[in-house]
């Protein structure tokens, strides 16, 4: 799908690889609206990408009625939706036992599945109703989801019990949902990024960062978001790329801590 004059719905566009992801896709010709819980990060974002190219709702992407009524908004607004990028979520480092023996809070657990894993399946719920009201294109597609997974959706670490469990049913539903949607002509892939040089990441101590590098094979660095959204543009634009996760990330496999 050709990028030129699509309407993009960006979770998480506030920062880190939805900004970028937003970028891409406004660099290619799209119109992008960004959805994420962070209104100030939002509103710093659209005055970059240009307000004729950019705009924002805040919600919370795990929120059912919310999401709906985003849509139906961006709809009445733009008139179709062609492209759904997930990006907002949520991390934390949270051991099955803590040192005392104490298990793992059993809400903190389940904030990280509704942020993540339902938050992304409302999204492209949402975004699939939307983009299968559209006309196929002349390669017979009417939209493309793409999603964020990681790479500990495959080896996560000590204390991402959590997280990676999100990760992964990211990773697990995208063929289905790849299948559910053929009929329709909207594609499905995902994301699995590694160390990635987010605003999260470049905050850490410069030893923490190195330690991180030291085990990546090449390139010996972390990946820039540009790099994600480059990926994002090629996801669009490559009609035979359908119920696909990519790792982007080096080579890199991480160790248990
Ligand atoms: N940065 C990395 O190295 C890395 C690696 C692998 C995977 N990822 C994944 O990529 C995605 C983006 O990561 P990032 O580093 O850009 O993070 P980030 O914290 O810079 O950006 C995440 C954005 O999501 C928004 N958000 C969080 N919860 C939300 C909610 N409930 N509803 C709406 N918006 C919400 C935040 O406000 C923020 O703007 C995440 O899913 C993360 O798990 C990141």
């Amino acid at each position: 799908m050709d990028l030129h004059n699509k309407v993009a719905v960006v979770t998480g566009g506030g920062s880190g690889l939805g900004r970028a992801a937003a970028q891409a896709l406004v660099d290619g010709g799209a119109t992008v609206v960004i959805i994420d819980m962070n209104a100030e990060a939002c509103a710093k974002a659209v005055a970059e990408l240009g307000a004729e190219k950019a705009n924002f709702i805040q919600l919370d992407v795990s929120s059912g009625p919310d999401v709906e009524a985003a849509f139906n908004k961006i709809k009445a607004d733009l008139g179709r939706v062609d492209i759904c990028v997930n990006c907002a979520g949520i991390g934390i480092a949270v051991k099955t036992i803590d040192r005392e023996g104490q298990p793992h809070d059993l809400d903190l657990y389940r904030k990280v599945i509704e942020v993540n894993l339902i938050g992304t399946f409302n999204i492209s719920r949402c975004a699939a109703a939307a983009m299968a009201l559209n006309e196929p294109d002349e390669k017979a597609e009417k939209g493309v989801i793409i999603n964020t997974a990681s790479i500990a959706a495959f080896d996560g670490q000590m204390g991402q019990a959590a997280y990676s469990a999100t990760k992964g049913g990211i990773v697990g539903m995208t063929l289905p949902m790849a299948r559910d949607l053929a009929s329709q002509g909207i594609r499905v892939n995902t994301i699995a990024p590694g160390v990635m040089a987010t605003p999260l990441m470049m905050g850490m101590p410069q030893p923490v960062q190195d330690g991180i590098v030291s085990n990546i094979p090449f390139p010996k660095r972390l990946g820039e978001p540009s790099e994600f959204g480059l990926l994002v543009a090629h996801m669009v634009e490559n009609s035979y790329l359908n119920g696909e996760t990519i790792r982007l990330d080096g080579a890199v496999r991480m160790q248990p801590r």
